[in-house]
């Protein structure tokens, strides 16, 4: 005869052996989190204190005279994306900066907005080109002609004789197809090897969905991570969230939000695009 009660018995024990097993292991682990978390905010609290005081908070793009030349898809991706470059270079004497905005966002309204914007961040009238062609539309899911876009830029470059183009890389800060067109104009200058001798290429570095959103907190990354980059503290960073109110069609909440918790707003980080890592890029992709 089978002991039906003892057999319960003893998987009762099991179970409960395996429960308190698990109790100790994620009490463990938990203390160890908490430790890393704590050590992490540390590190991040320790970084921005120091270059808060290191008055210029930025690795500049090399090169000087330094004639920069910023290339954005719809009118407010300057504040929006670009601040703390956009902060640091206005404010730098060895530097020039022109704007060159590839569509006027859907509405005319919005071209004034820009130049109201850009008054706010310390580029003249005369400095900021907005390009109108019904070839660019303002929409995420229209690819632009490569050939236009870089052909406008590289006209650009040439007139205004500039030492450092800057704008999107291939994953466009949120794959907005629009973004990417101009990261794929620039690629095809560099790969045809029509961009003149005095000009070099960067790209703004897309993070993904958690680094974009914890602000300060994705400084230590950054820094590590990137060649370049530009830092405002978050009293220079106020100026840049009063910039975008000049874009009052858009600043609506989750605008707001975006304007208090991302990391672009803070932090700029760039790489320099060069032909031979195009090249090993397309061999991958060929793959
Ligand atoms: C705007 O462009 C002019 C030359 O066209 C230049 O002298 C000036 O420094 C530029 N402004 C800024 C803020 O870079």
């Amino acid at each position: 005869m089978i002991n039906f009660n003892l057999i319960r018995e003893y998987f009762r024990m099991q179970v409960n052996e395996i429960i308190c097993w698990w109790w100790f292991y994620i009490n463990e682990i938990s203390w160890q989190l908490l430790i890393a978390v704590t050590a992490y905010f540390c590190v991040c609290i320790f970084l921005y204190s120091i270059l808060r005081k290191v008055s210029h908070a930025a690795w500049q793009l090399p090169g000087p005279p330094a004639r920069i030349l910023l290339v954005t898809a719809h009118p407010d991706d300057e504040v929006m994306f670009f601040g703390p470059l956009v902060y640091w270079v206005t404010r730098s004497k060895a530097s020039e900066i022109y704007l060159l905005c590839l569509s006027n966002g859907g509405d005319r309204k919005r071209k004034e907005e820009l130049w109201e914007c850009t008054k706010l961040l310390g580029i003249p009238e005369d400095n900021v080109t907005i390009v109108m062609s019904t070839e660019l539309p303002d929409d995420q899911n229209v690819q632009w002609p490569t050939e236009i876009v870089a052909e406008c830029i590289l006209q650009h470059v040439e007139s205004y004789k500039i030492n450092a183009v800057v704008t999107f890389d291939k994953h466009g800060i949120s794959k907005h197809k629009n973004h990417i067109s101009l990261y794929f104009a620039i690629a095809a200058l560099c790969i045809e090897k029509k961009v003149p001798h005095y000009c070099k290429l960067y790209v703004l570095e897309s993070v993904n969905i958690i680094r974009k959103y914890v602000q300060v907190l994705d400084l230590p990354i950054s820094l590590l991570s990137a060649s370049y980059w530009y830092l405002v503290t978050y009293d220079q960073k106020k100026m840049i969230k009063k910039a975008m109110t000049a874009h009052k069609s858009q600043y609506v909440w989750f605008r707001k939000l975006y304007m208090i918790f991302s990391r672009y707003t803070f932090i700029n980080t760039f790489q320099e695009m060069s032909a031979l890592d195009l090249e090993l890029d397309l061999q991958f992709d060929d793959e």
